[in-house]
């Protein structure tokens, strides 16, 4: 059984291949992916503190959801720009924004790490993100200097080093999966452990010690949308895990997966554990 993955450490030369690839399916993806993890980011960003009239910057906002939630909480007295270097994943972003009447929110094409922002914010939000970069230490520290003092982080991070140890039922299929999903994201560069590492991420960049929260979806039920999801993420990752030599199309078998997740974890009745994320948020002094 693939245990004791360690984690990437957290300075590299270059940023991780985006492991998901920029597919319109992961667009797709992403969507879906917040309605799964979306209650946990809104918690975060409620426990940190950002409410109403702030100024946020949202760090890879990809198509648009902590975006989105930011500008409810922050109301049309706030208003809320969101980063992404995917300039086109940009443009589903902002349709969606003119869709739904978001009005308080504008999102900027670039490298979040060298935006310069003539004014200072309120708060920095990121999902999902530092994980990709070179150095997110660094990249951290620079992040949070376009924060005003009693500024707010707020952050949400994957931690896949752990994710063995939580994946229930105890099957092959289960087993492979992880073996897969770990092995593709080291492949590509990205910081398994980046969840954990939000703890030194803030301390090493001078703020106060985060407060912090480890958590996963889990689920059971026969209808619950995390086995769809799962074959979602697999989706997305195969075309690097055959670029890796991995697994193949026909190992993985996308179209069959969710169902086969779905009667293992039936047949099981324990909780399938999604990815697992930590959640951390400290205010700078006043
Ligand atoms: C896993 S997606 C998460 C998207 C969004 N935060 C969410 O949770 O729905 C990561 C996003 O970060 C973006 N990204 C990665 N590195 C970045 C950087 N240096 N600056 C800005 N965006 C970046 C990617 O293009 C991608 O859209």
């Amino acid at each position: 059984m693939a245990k004791n993955h360690s984690g990437n450490s957290h300075t590299s030369n270059r940023d991780a291949t985006y492991t998901l690839g920029r597919t319109s399916h992961e667009t797709t993806r992403l969507i879906e992916q917040s309605r799964i993890y979306g209650s946990s980011t809104i918690r975060l960003c409620r426990q940190a503190g950002i409410t109403s009239g702030m100024r946020v910057i949202e760090i890879g906002s990809g198509a648009g959801d902590v975006a989105f939630s930011l500008a409810g909480l922050v109301g049309p007295t706030g208003k809320v720009i969101g980063v992404d270097i995917n300039a086109t994943i940009l443009d589903t972003a902002r349709q969606r924004a003119a869709d739904a009447g978001i009005r308080n929110v504008e999102f900027v094409a670039g490298d979040a790490r060298m935006i310069d922002f003539p004014d200072k914010f309120d708060a920095i939000v990121g999902r999902f993100v530092l994980m990709y970069m070179a150095n997110p230490v660094e990249a951290f520290a620079n992040l949070v200097t376009h924060l005003k003092p009693g500024g707010i982080a707020a952050f949400q991070e994957p931690e896949y080093t752990l994710y063995p140890s939580f994946l229930h039922p105890d099957t092959p299929l289960m087993n492979q999966l992880i073996e897969w999903i770990l092995g593709v994201f080291r492949h590509s560069g990205a910081h398994l452990d980046m969840g954990i590492g939000l703890y030194r991420a803030f301390v090493d960049a001078g703020l106060p010690p985060p407060e912090m929260h480890l958590q996963s979806p889990i689920g059971a039920a026969e209808t619950w949308a995390g086995y769809r999801y799962m074959a979602m993420i697999f989706q997305s990752l195969l075309p690097l895990l055959e670029k890796y030599g991995l697994a193949t199309a026909e190992q993985v078998g996308v179209d069959t997966l969710a169902e086969r997740i779905r009667q293992e974890v039936l047949v099981s009745k324990r909780p399938f554990f999604l990815p697992l994320h930590v959640t951390a948020h400290t205010t700078l002094p006043a």
